[in-house]
């Protein structure tokens, strides 16, 4: 028998709007840049559009029962920004933000605990047409007016506010993430701009919670992987110090030293790679402390050194589209700092994501230790092909045992006196992948669609689902 969970902590499961909600262009909706970016993915590679998704605006009821029966006491999603601003700034959609307030409502009368993403991917077109959207610095502003409005909205029902989601990610796979026009996505300096505007409106958000949220608490949400040295050569060694530093300490000390971690820093500035801060944005930024930070952790990464030479040049994470292991199509490499590459020591889902719950402990233990701020788990999960039998049944076997190590791994390191806040792997429901349609699935409740045919999307639970609800019910005593 394990260890219970405190009595106060938060069990749920996370999604984010464009990948569940559908409803793409209805009650006044207008495009975002997933919507754009989806269209294209649809047209390329076959995987399904955000047009319906996981159709979660009109089963929204339905998925908030099916998690009350999990026993959730916490559900983390994002507001659709282009729901309430279909044109990003000016006249509020009244349809729109009602969804979001019919929403909450319902998680509230049943026990459930908000936790709002202001930000996940899906930046309103228009944005992008008016101004290449993260690009420009004009965004920080119409962010501003954008975050200032929801909060406000839902100062008094909302207490856990998590910013932008993963910045890290948008930095490694902008154009995924970001609608980045053709001919801007060979200057990488960009990528590092992005995300200086994006600290900015984090910053932002910060402040404004703290100024108009009773009791309430923000922070990043940071897709987060520890690196390893593939060796215990010092270079090797070294090497995996310098990605730590520009692939994750670079945003933590953002969010919690307010300052840019020097040695990244110098890495991009010698390179051309550092982005412009104007006067005033180091202190912006300190200002908009984080109360805590919320953790997506789903692979560890391995490094390796990477000498100069000549014809060696800097490049960015490939990605698996096919799903099949070994696909992955290129590894991160920046000559003279360090090169990603695979672990050998570690299994692989199918789309080459490295599977590791000891990882979890470990940054669970190391960032707590360096930041001394309370963590909590947004996203956690297995993407794996499920099977509906004839009747009826999913047996995810697999995404059990996915997660009950990974929830192993957060409780010892919360008996090693790590405060952990919540639990909220990734996902509630089946969802649109960013990277790989429909049919790699993260749920603990299957939605009945594939790529090609949304069907009615229809809500079936599969063997994690009840294996969930029993965790959540023993409170982690019985995994
Ligand atoms: C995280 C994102 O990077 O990983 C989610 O915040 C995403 O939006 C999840 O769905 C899993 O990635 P993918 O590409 O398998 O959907």
């Amino acid at each position: 028998m394990n260890k219970a969970f405190p009595d106060n902590f938060l069990w749920g499961a996370a999604t984010s709007a464009y990948q569940v909600e559908g409803a793409a262009y209805e009650d006044g909706k207008k495009a975002s840049q997933q919507d754009v970016i989806n269209k294209e993915n649809y047209e390329k590679r076959g995987f399904a559009t955000a047009d319906i998704a996981s159709d979660q605006y009109h089963h929204y009821k339905e998925d908030v029962a099916l998690m009350k029966e999990m026993g959730f006491t916490a559900y983390r999603f994002s507001i659709a920004w282009s729901r309430v601003f279909p044109d990003g700034v000016g006249e509020v959609n009244e349809a729109g933000i009602q969804y979001y307030r019919n929403l909450i409502d319902e998680l509230r009368a049943n026990g459930i605990e908000p936790i709002v993403t202001l930000y996940h991917y899906d930046l309103p077109w228009a944005l992008v047409e008016k101004y290449n959207g993260w690009l420009s610095r004009q965004v920080v502003d119409d962010f501003a007016y954008y975050a200032r409005y929801i909060i406000n909205e839902f100062k008094d029902k909302v207490k856990y506010w998590t910013t932008i989601n993963e910045q890290s990610i948008i930095v490694q796979f902008w154009t995924q993430k970001c609608y980045i026009p053709e001919e801007l996505r060979g200057n990488n300096q960009l990528r590092y701009q992005i995300n200086h505007h994006m600290n900015l409106a984090h910053a932002i958000a910060c402040k404004l919670v703290h100024e108009l949220v009773p009791g309430g608490l923000v922070g990043a949400a940071l897709g987060y992987a520890p690196v390893y040295p593939l060796t215990s050569k010092p270079e090797d060694v070294m090497a995996a110090q310098n990605a730590h530093d520009l692939r994750n300490a670079y945003y933590l000390d953002i969010y919690f030293k307010g300052m840019y971690t020097k040695s990244a820093m110098i890495y991009l500035e010698e390179h051309g790679l550092a982005p412009v801060i104007e006067e005033g944005d180091m202190e912006l930024i300190k200002e908009g402390y984080s109360d805590f930070l919320a953790l997506n952790y789903y692979a560890s990464e391995c490094a390796k050194a990477c000498p100069m030479e000549e014809g060696k040049e800097i490049r960015y994470s490939g990605v698996n589209w096919s799903g099949k292991k070994g696909d992955m199509n290129g590894f991160e490499t920046h000559p003279g700092f360090y090169e990603m590459c695979k672990n050998p020591n570690l299994d692989t889902t199918d789309w080459d994501w490295a599977i590791d719950p000891t990882g979890l402990e470990y940054i669970f233990r190391d960032i707590y230790t360096r930041y001394n701020k309370p963590l909590m788990i947004t996203e956690n999960g297995l993407g794996a092909y499920d099977t509906l039998t004839e009747d009826g049944h999913i047996h995810d076997k697999y995404r059990i045992a996915y997660l009950r190590d990974h929830i192993k791994a957060m409780k010892r390191a919360m008996d090693y006196g790590v405060e952990v806040l919540a639990y909220c792997p990734w996902s509630a429901v089946d969802l649109l992948s960013t990277s790989n349609g429909v049919k790699k699935r993260y749920g603990f409740i299957y939605v009945d669609r594939t790529d090609d045919d949304p069907k009615e999307c229809a809500r079936l639970r599969k063997d994690s689902f009840y294996w969930y609800q029993k965790v959540i019910q023993s409170r982690g005593t019985e995994l």
